[in-house]
């Protein structure tokens, strides 16, 4: 019998840990190397964080596109069709490393670490009054399985944690809010602010004046979700006027950013290289082997996004 065809295209290096996860846990599937014509292109399932263009044409008998990652907003979905599945990546890993970048970037912003490099760099010693925990109110939004995570996280250092997403969520010991109505209530209760929502067309540009005033003065942001949700001159603004007191953002609007964007060389402001998370190629291998097989049962493909949702 011919095995189901998946063709891998992303990074050679992490595909010899693919390709040996494959052949010693899935002899039933054959993972190929992506080419723009022959055994790949003829391919059912992908798995790529860079599709080829024109994928639809490149692939015409393609049915799955698994995404290496766990946000899908780069991939050309409205150019598919509607049969074609788009997957998220979901592994304990990528979860895990998601989880200590918020923590370290809420506990950076907490403890004032913005501030005392400042203050290093030019030679002081300001300490400033340490604040409990309990009284470092934040507020995440999206609470899909990285925010419920991180929530949770930073429930276990005692912070008061609200989460705030687009449908309604409920977790256990967590103010959870949802919808548009809700969001000027959730900001006002929210010290420090972490982004991990998707990027969709209702949550570009999210991050903007009008949200940031909504904010109490002072307000610290985390941004691991993508460049897009913030506008970048408000988000600068609000730095400069204080009513943002520091940000730690992992991603940017362009990235690389040209060396001399003003976020960058901002004093209150920590920019990492979108580092925050990684998929790990062994969890990710085996997601993407359950996945094939629950699509030749004909049953669903765990993680599929829903299309009409773009997450
Ligand atoms: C990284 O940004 C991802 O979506 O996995």
């Amino acid at each position: 019998m011919t095995r189901p065809v998946i063709a891998y295209k992303s990074d050679p290096v992490r595909g010899a840990v693919w390709h040996d996860i494959f052949a010693r846990e899935a002899p039933d599937l054959r993972l190929v190397d992506w080419t723009p014509d022959g055994e790949a292109a003829a391919a059912p399932y992908l798995v790529a964080w860079t599709p080829p263009p024109d994928l639809a044409r490149a692939m015409p008998r393609l049915q799955a596109l698994f995404c290496i990652g766990a946000g899908i907003d780069h991939l050309p979905v409205h150019e598919l069709p509607q049969t074609v599945q788009v997957v998220r990546m979901v592994d304990p890993n990528l979860t895990a490393s998601m989880v200590e970048y918020v923590v370290m970037a809420v506990l950076a912003l907490h403890r004032d670490l913005p501030f005392y490099r400042t203050e290093q760099a030019a030679g002081r010693w300001t300490p400033r009054p340490v604040r409990p925990a309990t009284e470092r109110r934040i507020g995440l939004m999206g609470l899909g399985v990285l925010g419920q995570a991180a929530a949770r996280a930073l429930s276990g250092f005692g912070f008061p944690v609200r989460g705030w997403s687009a449908s309604p969520k409920s977790l256990d010991g967590i103010e959870t809010f949802a919808g548009d109505a809700t969001l000027s209530h959730f900001l006002s209760g929210t010290d420090i602010l972490i982004c991990l929502l998707p990027l969709t067309p209702a949550t570009r540009g999210l991050l903007n004046r009008d949200l940031f005033a909504r904010l109490p003065s002072g307000a610290g942001l985390v941004n691991a979700g993508r460049g897009g949700h913030a506008v970048e001159a408000d988000l600068l603004a609000a730095l400069d006027s204080g009513q943002l007191s520091g940000a730690i953002l992992d991603v940017l609007a362009t990235e690389p950013p040209p060396a001399d964007h003003p976020l960058l060389a901002h004093p209150r402001v920590v920019v990492t290289p979108h580092v925050a998370s990684a998929t790990q190629p062994a969890g990710a291998a085996r997601q993407v082997i359950q996945g094939v097989r629950a699509h030749l049962r004909g049953e669903p493909i765990a993680h599929a996004i829903d299309r009409s949702q773009g997450y």
